[in-house]
């Protein structure tokens, strides 16, 4: 007798482990599909390489605008701007910005997703250095 309700106390906690295995399984996968939804940075964005790669290519395709290391030309500075978080600025360079008649193109079709985080990454690292209009003064 005792050993028939152990037994059964054994088979219940295996059904619950079983169903615990499946409740985590399912919370993974929404945290899987919440994951997804909001840009998460395939590398450390901190990253001094990262960084230096992101200013090659901002030299190459932002500065006609942006001006030198983002100090300001066509468009306006986008150095110092403590402002412009990780979200907000993947986004607006993935999709583009529009300004009055001054617009920015959408580069999401024309750089890949590693690239733009790159560029989120050197414009991040212009937060740290002066605005320009400090810089005149
Ligand atoms: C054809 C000109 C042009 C080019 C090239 C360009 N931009 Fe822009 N950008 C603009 C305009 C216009 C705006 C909107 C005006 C503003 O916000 O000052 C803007 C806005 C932005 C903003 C948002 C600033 C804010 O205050 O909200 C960021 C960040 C930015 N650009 C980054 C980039 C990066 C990175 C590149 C290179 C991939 C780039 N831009 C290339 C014209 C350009």
């Amino acid at each position: 007798m005792a050993y028939r309700s152990s037994e059964r106390a054994h088979s219940l906690l295996s059904r619950a482990g079983f169903f615990g295995v499946v409740f985590a399984g399912c919370l993974s996968a929404m945290a899987a599909v919440a994951e997804e939804s909001s840009p998460t940075p395939p590398f450390n964005l901190t990253d001094p390489q990262i960084i230096d790669e992101g200013r090659v290519q901002f030299a190459q395709t932002c500065v006609y605008c942006h001006g030198n290391a983002g100090s300001g030309g066509k468009a306006g500075p986008i150095s110092g701007r403590t402002d412009l978080t990780q979200d907000y600025l993947f986004t607006t360079i993935s999709n583009g910005k529009r300004a009055g008649s001054l617009v920015m193109p959408t580069w999401k079709d024309s750089l890949d997703e590693p690239t733009i985080w790159k560029l989120v990454a050197y414009v991040l690292s212009l937060q740290a250095k002066p605005a320009p209009e400090a810089k005149t003064q």
